[in-house]
């Protein structure tokens, strides 16, 4: 294991019918809140009016700025910070899926530097990056089981002009308080909510994948967290008014990046390198990139980390691996989990989304040009160069 640091949000809430705690809780940082929403669903669940009204229980003024988009933009979030700073916001509160709560964070950035967000992103040149120093706080009430955005210090944000979708990370962008209100997630429709779990999943098995052998209890962390949501997700889809269910999938997805199964076990996010790239150029969601791109991605690697896909197949789907050759035990884990994907309708293809092969040179080009950070391939395991991409969307497609 690695050393490491172990940083997280200042505070977390988490059960249902804690979002009632959201006007006390901003009532400790300030009197004017800079509400941060996406366009349609808090309206729709009337999410909205309760939190307003919470917020003016504890006697807050707000500014609600509903206006933020799934895959967020530069150009919306510099909108936004600009309006914070006019209005002397003294915090930011951000309700709404990943893309809410990471364009709150890049609001917060802004509405204290003045820079655009863009100016803050990573991009090929590091040395290009201005530093986020400072922020307005930061409160966050995810709507969705998915990013795990509630838990760190980090965002994505989208460049229309330029189809580039990448990450900014600081450490005052950790949240004062996240509250986590499963029965806020009942809401979320069929296809959200597969996709949030294809993120939850990623998230903790990219560096199971990619990272070092000798960490045993962030892999059994992450086995158990996969099972987890398998099972719940199962039970959600059947009855998506099951609270426990969902409140086992928010508890997954504010688990994944909070710490505790990553840290020591550093290792690079391949999947979500090339998935931002196909989401910044077609602005399909997250969840549903993955989810396309992840079976692209075993099948090409497995042979590299063939104990962990043994392992896989013998602690998420309970396969006898003893008798199997390593290899033929990582095919079936491979297997077992695309049938799964498919049971629950979350395996997908490129081509259903309206990408074609046409595309695939691009795309394979922009992954190593924005997160190969002027090297000739990206992270993974072994490093991964343009035919290696070019094979994964071909076995996408
Ligand atoms: O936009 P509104 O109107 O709010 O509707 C959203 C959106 O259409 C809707 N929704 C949210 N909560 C709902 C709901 N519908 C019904 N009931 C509710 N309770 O769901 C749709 C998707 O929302 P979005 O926020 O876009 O989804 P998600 O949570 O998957 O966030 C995706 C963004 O987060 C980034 C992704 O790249 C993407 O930009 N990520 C952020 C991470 C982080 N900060 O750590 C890590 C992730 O790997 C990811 O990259
Ligand atoms: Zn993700």
């Amino acid at each position: 294991m690695e050393n490491f640091i172990l940083r997280m949000p200042a505070k977390m809430i988490f059960g249902p019918g804690e979002v009632a705690k959201v006007g006390e809780e901003a009532s400790v940082y300030g009197n004017k809140v800079m509400l941060v929403t996406g366009k349609n669903s808090v309206r729709k669940t009337g999410l909205l009016d309760r939190v307003t009204k919470f917020l003016t229980d504890s006697r807050l003024e707000y500014v609600h700025f509903d206006r933020i988009e799934p895959n967020p933009r530069a150009t919306t979030v510099d909108e936004a910070g600009k309006i914070a700073r006019e209005e002397n916001c003294e915090l930011v509160l951000g309700v709404g899926g990943g893309s809410a709560m990471d364009a709150s964070k890049a609001i917060a950035a802004v509405a204290h530097s003045g820079y655009p967000i863009w100016e803050h992103v990573y991009n090929d040149d590091r040395d290009r990056i201005r530093p986020i120093e400072d922020a307005l706080p930061i409160i966050l009430v995810p709507t969705l089981a998915a990013t795990s955005s509630e838990s760190n210090r980090g965002g994505v944000i989208t460049n229309r002009e330029t189809n580039e979708k990448v990450p900014f990370f600081a450490e005052p962008l950790f949240p004062k308080v996240s509250i986590i209100d499963p029965e806020l997630t009942l809401t979320v429709g069929r296809e959200t909510t597969i996709d949030g779990a294809m993120d939850i999943i990623s998230h903790v098995i990219e560096s199971y994948l990619t990272g070092p052998d000798n960490t045993p209890l962030q892999d059994r962390f992450t086995e158990g967290v996969i099972r987890t949501v398998i099972e719940n997700l199962e039970k959600v889809l059947d009855n998506p008014g099951d609270i426990e269910a969902r409140t086992n999938l928010s508890w997954c997805s504010t688990i994944a990046l909070l710490g505790p199964v990553n840290l020591g076990r550093p290792g690079p996010f391949p999947l979500h390198s090339v998935e931002h790239v196909i989401s910044g150029h077609y602005d399909i969601s997250h969840g549903k990139g993955l989810a396309i791109m992840f079976p692209a991605l075993m099948r090409l690697t497995y042979k590299d980390r063939l104990e962990k896909y043994a392992s896989l197949a013998k602690n998420i789907f309970f396969v006898e691996t003893g008798k199997m050759s390593l290899d033929e035990a990582g095919l079936e884990f491979i297997e077992r989990f695309e049938a799964w994907m498919k049971k629950v309708g979350m395996f997908a293809r490129l081509s259903e989304v309206g990408i074609n092969a046409e595309s695939f040179e691009t795309m394979a080009s922009d992954t190593i040009r924005v997160y190969g950070f002027g090297k000739d391939h990206i992270a993974g395991y072994k490093p991964l160069y343009k035919q290696d991409l070019m094979r994964m969307f071909e076995l996408a497609k």
